[in-house]
C-alpha cells in the first residue's frame, strides 16, 4: 500500500509532486522519492522515513522540470532505505510502483543472465530493468513499456517517466488502484481522486489491466487486451476530498469527535420519515436469502463480527464471519440463495477485493459497504452501499467503525422485516434506539479528560486485556487492536467467558483488565469474570453504564460510566471509551498516532 503520483505541468513540479504525495501519506510512509525530468534529463531524490525528509533534502538539493513522478512508500520488498526507496531508475526509465509483482524472482534471474545486475531488494526495480532491457533491445518507450508490462505478474499501479520524454507518463494498473486527472494543459496520475483534488476535479479512472499513455494532450487508454479503451471522465467532490485537522492535534481527535455527526448523516441516508421507516435500495430485499457471509479485515472485521448477532437474533438469518484472507482459502460452501457483504473503509483493501472477487460467480448478490464511494469493492459489488463517514485519514480507524456498525445495523433491521421476524412496534423501537445515538455519542465525548487520565496510567502497562460478552466481544478486540496499533502496548482482547480457559494465567497486579460491559442481560456473569480477575490482583477497569458501575463496580481499578443505551446500540456506543482511551494511552507513550510505525491506512497489497 504505497502512494504514487505522476504530473505533466506547466510549471515546475517537484513542489507539486510533494504536496500530492502528502495527501498519499497514509497509504505508506517508510520512504518518500521524486524524479522529473528536465531538458530531456532525467534525475531523482529519495529520502527514508516520512515525507518532511524528502522535503528538506529538496530544499539543499532541488529538482527543477516540468515532468515528474513520486512516491510514498510502505515496505513490502527489502527494508525502509535510500537505495529501495522509489522512484526506481535503469538507464533511461524511471518508475513507482504500489503493489507486488509475484514473478520478480525469475524476472531477475533472466536479467542478470543478459548483465542487467539488480542494485536493490526490491521487487520494482525488476521492472525498471526489464524496461531498460527492451529499450537496449531497440523498442521505443510506450512498446518498451507495454513489453514490460505484458510479464509482469502480481498486483501493481504504475507511472513510467523516460529520459527525453518531457511530455510523457506511462500509467498502468492491475490490482491497485490508479486514477487520470485531466487538467488545463496539464495531465495528472495518482493513486486515489484524494491525491490530485487540489489540481483537478475530472477524473478518469484506469480499469483493471488498463495501460494509459499520457501526455499533456490527454490520454489514450488500453485495456488488458491491449484495445483502445473509453473510459468515462467523472467529476469528483472536491470538498469531499477535503482533509483538514480543522484545529485538532491529531486527524484521529478530530474523527473520534465527528462520529455524532456523521452517524446522525448516515442515519438520514438510511431512514426516511423522520428516522421512522428504513430506507434502503430496491436491490437490498432479503426475501428468500437463507445465509449471508460477512467478510472484511481488522476494525471492519469487528464490525462484522457484531453484525452477526443482530442479523441472527433479529432477523433469524444465518450469518458466517470471515476474515478476508482466510475466507477463499476456507472454500467456504456458497450458494445462490446465499448473500456475500464487504465491509471496508477504503475500498481498496486487497484481501477484501480477492475475497469479493471469489465470491462473486457463487452467490446471489454482493453487497458492499465501503467509504469510498469510488472505489474499486464499490465498483465490483452488486450493490454499494456508502458509509458516509466522510475522508478518515488517521490510520487507526474510528468514525468508519461506527458507521459501518450503523449500516450493519440497519441491514439487520431490513432483514428482519423481509423475513418476517421484525413486527412493526419492533421495528420502532430499535429505529428509536438508532435515532438517540448521535446524542448518547456526544455524552460519551464528554468523558474524554477523565480517559486521558486513565490512560496516563495505562501507558506504563506491557500487556492489557480487553473483555466482551455477546457483541461486546468484538468491541473487546477492536478495543485491543485500538490500543496496541496506536500505543505499541501488546493488547488481546478475549470473550469474558473465556479467559478462565487459560488467559487468566496472564492475570496478575501488573495487567489491566477492561471490561466493557453494558448493564444487560449478560452482565451478571461479565461481573463474575471480573470477580475472578480481581481475586488474582488484576486491574479492572470496568466501562458500563451507571446501572453496571453501581453492581459491578466495588474493588475495580477504576470505572467509565456511559450513558445507558439500548443493548441494540450499545456496542456501537462503546466503541467511542475503546477509542479515546487509545488515543490518549498514545499520546502518553509520544507515539505517532495518526501515522503509527509499520502501517498505512490502506493495505492495498494480499
Ligand atoms: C483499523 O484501525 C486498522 N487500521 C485496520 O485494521 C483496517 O481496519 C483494515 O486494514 C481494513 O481496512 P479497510 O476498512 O480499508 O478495508
Amino acid at each position: 500500500m504505497c502512494g504514487i503520483v505522476g504530473v505533466l505541468g506547466q510549471h515546475e513540479v517537484g513542489p507539486i509532486l510533494v504536496e500530492a504525495l502528502k495527501r498519499l501519506e497514509y497509504r505508506g510512509y517508510d520512504s518518500a522519492g521524486i524524479a522529473t525530468v528536465n531538458g530531456g534529463r532525467l534525475d531523482r531524490r529519495r529520502a527514508i522515513g516520512k515525507l518532511a525528509n524528502l522535503s528538506d533534502l529538496l530544499v539543499h538539493e532541488p529538482l527543477a522540470g516540468k515532468a515528474g513522478i513520486g512516491h510514498t512508500r510502505w515496505a513490502t520488498h527489502g527494508a525502509p532505505t535510500v537505495a529501495n526507496a522509489h522512484p526506481h531508475r535503469a538507464g533511461k526509465v524511471a518508475v513507482v510502483h504500489n503493489g507486488i509483482i509475484e514473478n520478480f524472482r525469475e524476472l531477475r534471474q533472466e536479467l542478470e543472465a543478459v548483465g542487467l545486475i539488480p542494485e536493490t531488494e526490491t521487487d520494482t526495480e525488476t521492472i525498471v530493468l526489464l524496461t531498460r532491457h527492451y529499450m537496449d533491445q531497440g523498442q521505443d518507450p510506450r512498446t518498451a513499456a507495454a513489453s514490460t508490462l505484458g510479464r509482469l505478474k502480481g498486483a501493481f499501479a504504475l507511472c513510467f517517466l523516460f529520459e527525453g520524454e518531457d511530455d510523457l507518463m506511462i500509467a498502468a494498473r492491475r490490482g491497485s488502484p490508479l486514477a487520470i486527472g485531466h487538467g488545463d494543459g496539464e495531465m495528472y496520475v495518482g493513486s486515489d481522486a484524494i491525491a490530485l483534488a487540489p489540481l483537478t476535479d475530472r477524473i478518469t479512472y484506469l480499469e483493471e489491466g488498463d495501460r494509459a499513455e499520457v501526455t499533456r494532450a490527454g490520454v489514450v487508454i488500453f485495456d488488458a487486451a491491449g484495445r483502445l479503451a473509453n473510459r468515462a471522465e467523472t467529476r469528483i467532490e472536491r470538498e469531499a476530498t477535503r482533509v483538514e485537522k480543522a484545529g485538532y492535534k491529531h486527524f484521529m481527535a478530530k474523527e473520534i469527535a465527528e462520529q455524532p455527526v456523521v452517524i446522525a448523516d448516515a442515519l438520514r441516508h438510511y431512514l426516511a420519515q423522520g428516522g421512522t421507516a428504513l430506507s434502503l435500495p430496491e436491490e437490498i430485499d432479503f426475501t428468500g436469502v437463507d445465509r449471508i457471509s460477512l467478510v472484511a479485515c481488522g476494525t471492519a472485521y469487528y464490525a462484522c463480527s457484531v453484525a452477526k448477532y443482530w442479523f441472527e437474533q433479529i432477523a433469524g438469518l444465518p450469518v458466517d464471519v470471515d476474515i478476508a484472507s482466510e475466507f477463499r482459502y476456507r472454500e467456504p460452501p456458497l450458494s445462490p440463495t446465499s448473500w456475500a457483504l464487504f465491509v471496508s473503509q477504503s475500498g481498496e483493501t486487497a484481501d477484501t477485493l480477492a475475497a469479493l472477487r471469489h465470491a462473486h460467480e457463487q452467490v446471489a448478490k454482493v453487497v458492499s459497504v465501503v467509504n469510498v464511494a469510488t472505489s474499486s469493492i464499490a465498483r465490483e459489488s452488486d450493490v454499494a452501499l456508502p458509509s458516509l463517514a466522510g475522508v478518515e485519514v488517521g490510520v487507526a480507524s474510528t468514525k468508519a467503525f461506527t458507521c459501518q456498525l450503523t449500516v450493519l445495523a440497519v441491514l439487520a433491521l431490513k432483514a428482519g422485516v423481509d423475513r418476517g421476524r421484525l413486527d412493526p412496534g419492533a421495528l420502532a423501537r430499535h429505529l428509536s434506539s438508532l435515532a438517540s445515538l448521535p446524542g448518547l455519542m456526544n455524552h460519551a465525548l464528554g468523558l474524554e479528560s477523565e480517559i486521558a487520565t486513565i490512560a496516563g496510567q495505562l501507558s506504563e502497562a506491557q500487556d492489557v486485556l480487553f473483555l466482551g460478552r455477546g457483541p461486546m466481544f468484538p468491541l473487546a478486540l477492536e478495543g485491543a487492536l485500538k490500543l496496541k496499533e496506536i500505543s505499541y502496548i501488546h493488547a488481546e482482547g478475549y470473550a469474558s467467558g473465556e479467559l478462565k480457559h487459560g488467559p487468566i494465567a496472564l492475570i496478575d497486579s501488573h495487567v489491566p483488565v477492561i471490561v466493557m460491559a453494558p448493564r444487560d442481560g449478560l452482565f451478571d456473569k461479565t461481573v463474575s469474570n471480573m470477580q475472578e480477575v480481581m481475586a488474582r490482583h488484576g486491574q479492572v477497569l470496568l466501562i458500563s453504564d451507571a446501572g453496571g458501575i453501581a453492581e459491578g463496580g466495588t474493588g475495580v481499578w477504576n470505572s467509565l460510566t456511559l450513558p445507558t443505551a439500548d443493548p441494540f446500540v450499545a456496542p456501537i456506543l462503546f466503541a467511542l471509551p475503546a477509542q479515546m482511551l487509545a488515543y490518549h494511552t498514545a499520546i502518553a507513550k509520544g507515539t505517532d498516532v495518526d501515522q503509527p510505525r509499520n502501517l498505512a491506512k490502506s493495505v492495498t497489497v494480499e
